[in-house]
């Protein structure tokens, strides 16, 4: 077992500076977002200390309910759900800073009213005019609100000496390339890019950055980290869940669009990419944007073989009957939305020549676990006679259980020589004694700071799709999905994009 040393997990966020104080206001704040992650966030990080001393936060929502209303269900939210044990006293500090307001938030002169709630506040906790919008709510509505927001004088230009104003986006940016760009364009009327924060909530979570930590701070493993030394990647992110209660928006969506185009791709650029020449956001971000423009284009000939689109149909998750996919709620009979995705895709730059990233994603799996997995050519020459010797693997193991583990062969006790896999494990649970903060936890605090290394960038986005809408266009000519029971690792399809290969998906 590979030991951390002292440093409790939350010490790299103390060494962060501590925000300036600030108004966040969010729109969507009856919805399951605000009150399942994000209040709960923003409490976790009052406990620890990590917020500024002057913070308000207004929500607003379509649905009518007073402050004090708002504030009792916000209560609710972080008794359940904050990663802080709930304590009255950190809770009686923060609520004084919590307010709703209800409205649409599609005409001028809401945001009219809006502008005055947000002063008025902003004079009462002495705050002095730097805003975090945060929009938690349809993506059609992201460019009302972006529009209203900037042209109803809520923001501020971003300059030298001037309150700072920022905007938070969810999830999907976009269905397509087309709807990504307009959208970008759109919010670029009003807003710097600079000031633009585009979520994607896998980059917040400890592992995934720490898949940099482990690349870029290590001297033994970059040297292996290329086509000379590996063989092929697997990226699986596996859920048991169905759709959860979300069959309408699933429908809209489909799992390349839900997981690939945005969690899965952060996953293989922070795998795939070149050291970058710092840690700025730009930096970062530059090195990412090479790997997802190097990703080779699928014509729609190579789309039948390259890629495999699956849907559940009832079967039974963990013992228990689980139902198909077009009995659930919101889900259209006959739909052909895809559940489960499985895809080999090649980077063709120098480092990654020939090397097939093997990514698979879907819900009503048998678990829930989300794994990168490094799998090393085998050894050149067998000198061990008649051994059985697999491949080293370097799994780093994203969720649960979060950790790093490394296979590798090593004889086992007796007169044979005789070599099994063993395992060289680090894990974030037992090494560090702290579960890792939640990943809104950091995205938040990031936002407030202004460090936007870990949001995507507008080309990042739009190279992502334009990669992903190649595949969308064939599809929609193509065969339905294939179906899978509820409970197994997909259509029998997605084994066959590795057997071809000669190869077989880890065994998770
Ligand atoms: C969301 C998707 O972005 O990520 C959901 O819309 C999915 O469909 C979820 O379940 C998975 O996130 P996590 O953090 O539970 O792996």
């Amino acid at each position: 077992m590979l030991e951390a040393l002292a440093n409790p997990l939350l010490e790299g966020l103390h060494e962060q500076r501590i925000p300036e104080p600030c108004c966040i206001v969010i729109f969507g704040a009856s919805g399951d977002l605000t009150r399942r992650k994000l209040i709960p966030a923003l409490y976790s990080l009052a406990a620890d200390h990590l917020l500024p001393s002057h913070l308000a936060i207004l929500g607003c929502g379509r649905t009518d309910q007073t402050t004090e209303q708002f504030r009792e269900d916000m209560k609710g939210g972080c008794e359940k759900f904050a990663r802080a044990a709930f304590k009255q006293d950190v809770w009686d500090d923060f609520v004084q800073g919590l307010y709703y307001m209800p409205g649409n938030f599609d005409d001028d002169a809401s945001f009219a009213a809006l502008k005055t709630q947000v002063l008025e506040i902003e004079g009462k906790h002495g705050l002095p005019g730097n805003r975090l919008f945060y929009l938690a709510i349809p993506p059609s509505q992201f460019p009302i609100v972006g529009r209203g927001l900037a042209s109803g004088g809520l923001t501020y230009k971003c300059e030298p000496n001037q309150p700072f104003s920022r905007l938070i986006i969810e999830k999907p940016f976009g269905r397509d390339l087309e709807s990504a760009r307009s959208l970008n364009r759109v919010l670029r009327e009003g807003w710097e890019e600079e000031q633009i924060y585009r979520i994607d909530h896998y980059l917040g979570k400890e592992t995934v950055q720490n898949i940099m930590a482990f690349r870029f701070g290590n001297a033994i493993f970059e040297p292996l980290w290329n086509n000379n030394y590996v063989d092929h990647v697997e990226i699986t992110v596996a859920e048991s869940i169905g759709t959860g209660g979300r069959g309408g928006y699933y429908e809209t969506s489909g799992a390349l669009r839900d997981m690939v185009q945005n969690h899965i791709f952060q996953l293989l650029t922070m795998t795939a990419m070149e050291p970058p020449i710092s840690t700025t956001a730009d930096a970062i971000r530059d090195e990412k944007v090479k790997v997802l423009q190097a990703l080779r284009p699928l014509s729609p000939q190579e789309v039948p073989a390259n890629t495999v689109r699956g849907q559940y149909v009832a079967g039974a998750v963990d013992g228990e009957d689980a139902p198909g996919y077009q009995e659930e709620g919101g889900v259209a009979p006959g739909s052909a939305t895809e559940t489960f995705v499985a895809l080999k895709v090649l980077i063709d730059n120098w480092r990654w020549a020939g090397v097939p990233f093997y990514i698979r994603t879907g819900k009503r799996l048998p678990k829930r676990v989300s794994e990168i997995s490094i799998v090393f050519r085998k050894v050149p020459h067998l000198l061990f006679k008649g051994a059985q010797i697999e491949p080293n693997v370097l799994a780093i193991r994203i969720q649960p259980d979060e950790g790093i583990v490394l296979k590798v062969g090593s004889k086992v006790p007796g007169a044979a020589m005789k070599i099994n896999p063993v395992l060289m494990e680090f894990r974030y649970g037992t090494s560090f004694g702290a579960e890792p903060p939640e990943a809104y936890e950091r995205l938040l605090l990031d936002s407030l700071l202004g460090d936007s290394t870990l949001f995507t960038r507008s080309d990042e986005v739009e190279a992502s799709w334009r990669w992903i809408n190649r595949v969308l266009e064939a599809w929609q000519q193509g065969a339905p999905p294939d179906p899978y029971p509820s409970g197994t690792w997909g259509p029998a399809s997605a084994d066959d994009l590795l057997h071809r290969d000669g190869r077989h998906w880890r065994h998770l």
